[in-house]
């Protein structure tokens, strides 16, 4: 009697919380139908201006459009499988996203769908099992080649502004091969070079493991300590940091800035306290695109998806101007940055 009276108990207690388990599940979906809506903003680098600003302009889209943002930075894999796991305990509806590394797109969508999250991707578009785009992931990035080729034409303005030989000058070629966008950026620049008189031969190659300013200056201290003979130098990278590294690695190797011409991409804030110093740098310019249309747009997209179930654009692809220390307040400006 006394064991089956607990064996009640324990089935009511059982089927009790069972039943508020599935009370406080409901009451979730609900809520995230009627109260405002949640988003992630997931980044890669979160210390670098150009994902700062991104960060900043979706924020400022929730508050617009009332919703609210949750940045988070994902350096590694790991970082971000357990951020999309917060984020669905946190009741967010979905994310938008630059992975730390584009391989991880089956595992990214697989993460996604288990939580019922929806998502898109920023800058950086995922790839699927066999190194194509994840198509059916809405996408907003960068004109990569045209950005690439603005970036090639800005060298040979400036090469050809200061009188240099091109059969004498050597470009460095800061690469990133793993990246889809950055290879397609620096195959841009590279077009443009070749078609100017520039020898396959003339351009050296200097594969960088991180795209940031370290990861720059640690490509290129070694190549400009080894070709010393060279007078002239052209740098370019798929952004702007990696070029202002090796910029700055020229510098440490006493390569006087006026035989070092660098054009980057992005026209963030490292750029802009570049391109301000008293002091004129290698650092020439910048293909500058906005930042705060990256994070703006993709933030409203996710939204707009969530709420109204409206389709975002399957891709967006965005265009740049060339940033200087003549015009980059002005250009600042124009790209709400
Ligand atoms: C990549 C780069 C960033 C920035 C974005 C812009 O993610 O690593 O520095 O250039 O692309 O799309």
């Amino acid at each position: 009697m006394m064991k089956s009276r607990r064996g009640w108990a324990a089935l009511i207690a059982a089927t009790l919380t069972l039943t508020l388990v599935g009370c406080q599940k409901r009451e979730h979906a609900g809520e995230s139908a009627t109260e405002r809506p949640r988003i992630g903003f997931l980044v890669k680098m979160p210390e670098q201006a150009w994902f700062i600003n991104e960060q900043r302009a979706a924020t400022e889209a929730g508050q617009r459009l009332g919703f609210d943002v949750v940045n988070i930075g994902v350096p590694d894999g790991e970082k971000t499988m357990s951020a999309i796991d917060n984020l669905a305990a946190q009741g967010a509806a979905g994310f938008v996203i630059c992975a730390p590394d584009v391989r991880l797109g089956p595992a990214i969508a697989a993460r996604a769908r288990q939580h019922g999250m929806k998502f898109i991707t920023v800058d950086d578009q995922l790839l699927d099992a066999s190194g194509k785009p994840l198509a059916e992931v809405p996408h907003l990035g960068l004109s990569s080649y045209n950005i690439g080729t603005q970036v090639g034409e800005a060298l040979v303005a400036e090469m050809t502004r200061r009188g240099w030989n091109v059969a004498e000058a050597r470009a460095l070629r800061i690469t990133s091969n793993e990246l889809p966008t950055a290879r397609e950026r620096v195959k841009g620049a590279t077009d443009v070079l070749l078609k100017n008189g520039m020898r396959e031969d003339q351009i050296l190659d200097a594969p960088q493991r991180t795209t940031d300013t370290e990861g720059g200056f640690n490509a290129a201290s070694p190549m400009f300590a080894k070709h010393g003979g060279v007078k002239h130098w052209l740098i370019y990278a798929l952004n702007e940091e990696s070029v202002l590294g090796a910029v700055r690695a020229s510098e440490q190797l006493g390569i006087p800035s006026e035989n070092v011409i660098g054009v980057g991409i992005n026209g963030a804030g490292e750029a802009h306290a570049e391109l301000s110093k008293d002091r004129i740098t290698g650092f020439y310019g910048t293909i500058a695109v906005s930042s705060t249309a990256h994070g703006r747009d993709t933030a409203e997209h996710l939204f707009r998806w969530i709420k109204e179930g409206t389709q975002p654009p399957a891709l967006t692809e965005t265009t740049g101007v060339l940033m200087t220390r003549e015009n980059w307040q002005q250009v600042k400006q124009e790209l709400q940055l």
